[in-house]
């Protein structure tokens, strides 16, 4: 079954306005020839600024995270209701560093992948091993108790909105990427839990995405692996030299 390539460039907590806007427009110039899918998931303050300039092309608007709850009283959070009101069509959920830094844990996470669905949003759902956890042998199992907890409630058509983002936390941002042959082990596991859970033709069609230090030098050789459908990318995203070429792999 052929999967489409999905490429997301995730700013974390960089760029101004102005800095934002500079770099969405050089994305939407020198990609809008780009074959594959493309986000780009600027810094919330940056969100409206972005959403003008990726309207209507190829590039799809993410936010890096949402409230667990639809509105209230939850001081400093952002809703789903407001995200949903600036354009933003996706949502980056359970990264690494929003459970390692900010301790976020699975039930939490699971609420926030139904609350988005129930507002339409696509999810990139982000799992992976701590170095510790992979030196002990426990990757997988790490993987699929994230990968199942956080899909909990959502139903099989509910799925198609759904992408899995496998992340090893030791290779987020430190140079070390996993080599293909093993991330494209763990794509494979995570697809066999999603074949459990859902069925054989939804883990052929569930788009799995790597991320951890992807850079250009790197990108065509993970992404020729079987299992692993695209990139979320971190640090190389930060400028259009450096993603480009990663969007525009092979
Ligand atoms: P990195 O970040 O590409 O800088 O390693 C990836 C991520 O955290 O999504």
């Amino acid at each position: 079954m052929s999967r489409n390539y999905y490429i997301a460039g995730n700013w974390k907590m960089h760029k101004t306005r102005s800095e934002a806007a500079e770099l969405a427009k050089a994305l939407v110039t020198q990609l809008k020839d780009g074959k594959h899918k493309y986000l780009v998931a600027p810094s919330f303050t940056a969100l409206e600024t972005v959403a003008a300039i990726v309207k209507g092309t190829n590039i799809l608007l993410g936010a890096q995270d949402v409230a667990s709850e639809e509105q209230g009283a939850h001081t400093g959070e952002v809703s789903v209701l407001q995200l949903k009101d600036l354009g933003v069509q996706a949502v980056i959920l359970g990264h690494s560093e929003r459970r390692h830094v900010y301790k976020e844990d699975d039930e939490l996470i699971n609420k926030k992948v139904k609350l988005a669905l129930k507002h339409g949003f696509e999810v990139i759902l982000c799992v992976g091993e701590l170095l510790e956890e992979r030196e002990a042998g426990k990757a997988e199992a790490v993987c699929e108790t994230q990968t199942v907890k956080g899909l909990e409630g959502v139903s099989a058509a509910e799925l198609s909105k759904i992408t899995i983002a496998y992340e090893p936390v030791w290779a987020i941002g430190t140079g070390k990427t996993a080599t293909p042959e093993d991330a494209d082990a763990i794509h494979a596991y995570i697809r066999k839990v999603i074949g459990k859970l859902y069925g054989a033709d939804a883990a052929a069609k569930i788009i799995i995405q790597y991320g951890g230090s992807v850079k250009a030098d790197n990108a065509a050789q993970l992404m020729a692996k079987e299992n692993i459908d695209g990139a979320l990318v971190g640090g190389a995203a930060l400028k259009a030299d450096t993603f480009v070429p990663i969007a525009k792999f092979g």
